[in-house]
């Protein structure tokens, strides 16, 4: 089965094909990031400007990349929420009315769980029950999977997610938008120990407990504030400055999500355990969530997405999520997935 996806929540315009939730036959990926560069964050009204421009370009190119004619497409896919609504409209829209034309299947699609279905693709067997942190801009959460839409969200952010804190402590620091990449590259020349950032364990004492009595929720304003108060203790802000709050902050943030991760593996005897979302191309958290398993004695495939392309938003994660919605027959609950509505439940 080959279904067409599409991808605008935010500020990438993606379309891909895919085939049996799992091959990618051809995706693209139009960015903005150069032009939200220039703000030091998205603006929606820009965002959703680029989108009708990049949307019709794109599907005919992956249409002629994987040599697939509109006609043997069996689905339209596309991100109906979360995310900014006048973004989502784009994709929505095109992909419901390239549906109808077609006269064949829409499936709206659920932004968060497309991060988590990125780690079905191009792999052969995912088992259940798995646990998977998907971190992103916009999305913070710890998912009990037991079956592709029997899940639970056990842990989320209490304030920002986490990628919205590195874009934001970037943007103290003077750097550029996103600033994940970009703190994560400068994290390497900053010296461990030069600046202490609060880990925030979101219990009693506020120290790391046994992984029996953990809570998987998450908290990063606090940093993002302890932050704000080093920079302006500052009277310049040198490039060794950058460089060891950018290695504290991302240990302060990676260490508690790898440790919560690892301990919601072992409390629900997972089967695997995945990252997801845009921060998890991020080295340093994938070595951290290596190094909490091996202290736990946690013997389990760790599965990343297989390309850093399907970490951040993509198509290719759409149409995977899309494929198995028909398969098992589950649909969005929300009365025709009204775009911009979080599909929270699925049912058969
Ligand atoms: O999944 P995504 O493309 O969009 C949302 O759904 O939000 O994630 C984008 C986020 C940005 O906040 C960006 O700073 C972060 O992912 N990010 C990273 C890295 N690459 C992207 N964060 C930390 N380290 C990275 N290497
Ligand atoms: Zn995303």
């Amino acid at each position: 089965m080959k279904i067409l996806a599409i991808e605008t929540s935010c500020d990438e315009t993606a379309v891909a094909i895919v085939e049996n939730g799992q091959k990618v036959l051809s995706q693209k990926i139009a960015s903005q990031v150069d032009l939200h560069n220039l703000t030091g964050g998205v603006v929606p009204e820009v965002a959703a400007r680029e989108h009708p421009l990049k949307i019709w370009p794109l599907i005919n190119e992956v249409l002629k990349e994987s040599k697939v004619d509109l006609k043997d497409i069996d689905a339209v896919a596309a991100t109906a929420g979360p995310g900014l609504l006048p973004s989502l409209l784009t994709g929505y829209l095109t992909g419901r009315t390239i549906a109808e034309y077609l006269k064949k299947p829409f499936v709206p699609v659920q932004h968060v769980l497309g991060h988590v279905y990125a780690n079905f693709l191009e792999r052969e067997k995912i088992d259940f029950p798995f646990v998977c942190l998907t971190v992103s801009g916009g999305h913070n959460q710890i998912m009990l999977m037991r079956d592709y839409f029997d899940f639970e969200i056990i842990g989320s952010t209490r304030d920002d997610a986490s990628g919205e804190a590195f874009d934001k402590v970037a943007k103290l620091l003077g750097l550029g938008y996103p600033g994940g990449p970009i703190i994560s590259k400068l994290a390497e020349k900053g010296k461990p120990g030069e600046i202490d950032l609060p880990l925030v364990w979101l219990n009693e004492n506020n120290q790391k407990e046994k992984w029996d009595q953990a809570n998987f929720d998450f908290s990063f304003s606090g940093i993002k504030s302890a932050v704000r108060r080093l920079v302006l203790s500052q009277k310049k802000i040198t490039k060794k400055f950058q460089a060891d709050v950018s290695y504290a902050f991302q240990y302060a943030v990676t260490k508690v999500l790898a440790t919560k991760l690892v301990y919601a593996a072992k409390k629900y005897n997972a089967k695997e355990v995945h990252l997801a979302g845009g921060v998890s191309a991020n080295k340093f958290l994938r070595e951290m969530i290596k190094q909490e398993m091996e202290d736990l004695n946690i013997d389990l495939p760790f599965r990343v997405p297989e390309s850093f392309v399907y970490c951040t938003d993509n198509a290719a994660m759409v149409g995977a999520v899309a494929y198995f919605q028909i398969k098992e027959g589950v649909l969005p609950c929300v009365k025709d997935a009204d775009p911009g509505l979080d599909i929270q439940l699925y049912k058969k």
